[in-house]
């Protein structure tokens, strides 16, 4: 399984419910990793997409104990287990926080874009940089928008 996400210099990954910020080149890299395949996420993020929608072109697998909470076009599981029982093996983890948190143990490649600058946040992700579990693999060249630099790093598993 494999996860992707987008931290600041803090490994903070959002605020008040939404992302902390919005790089159209990293929205069409996220498509670009996650298109034809499963993601997994929380019922929080899912509230973050347009309309609370589904992504299309994606199996969507929603994390929920919400009695009754079924949208259209998504499958819900109340459990970890039951999910990851279901759960394809190309499976993209795409938050939030709680699920990444949740899936990270079966995870074995991290895709995540380092915003080099530093917002308020309320949500954070585990930083891979000080876990012995994970190693830097590749990192892109240093990209800038509306003046944020960012790049795309890879962490494996060792
Ligand atoms: N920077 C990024 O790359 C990125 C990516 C995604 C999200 N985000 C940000 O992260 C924040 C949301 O993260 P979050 O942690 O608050 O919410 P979340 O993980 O998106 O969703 C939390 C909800 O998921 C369900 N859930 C979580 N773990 C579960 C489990 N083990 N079993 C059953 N259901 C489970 C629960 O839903 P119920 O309450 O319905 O039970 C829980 O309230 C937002 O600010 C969002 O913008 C950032």
């Amino acid at each position: 399984m494999k996860l992707i996400v987008a931290v600041d210099r803090s490994w903070a990954i959002g605020k008040d419910g939404d992302q902390l910020t919005y790089i159209p080149e990293d929205l069409k890299h996220f498509k670009a990793l996650t298109v034809g395949h499963t993601v997994i996420l929380g019922r929080k993020t899912l509230a973050t997409f347009p309309g609370g929608r589904p992504l299309k072109e994606r199996r969507n697998m929603i994390l929920s104990r919400s009695e009754g909470f079924a949208p259209e076009g998504a499958e819900v599981y109340g459990a970890v287990p039951a999910l990851l029982a279901a759960a394809p093996e190309d499976a993209v983890v795409i938050g939030g926080a709680s699920v990444y948190a949740a899936l990270l143990p079966q995870c074995d490649t991290a895709y995540v874009t380092k915003i080099d600058a530093s917002f308020p946040a309320d949500r954070w992700f585990p930083d891979l940089d000080e876990d012995p579990a994970w190693r830097m693999e590749a990192a892109s060249p240093d990209m800038e928008y509306a003046g944020l630099h960012y790049r795309y790093v890879v962490y494996k598993r060792k």
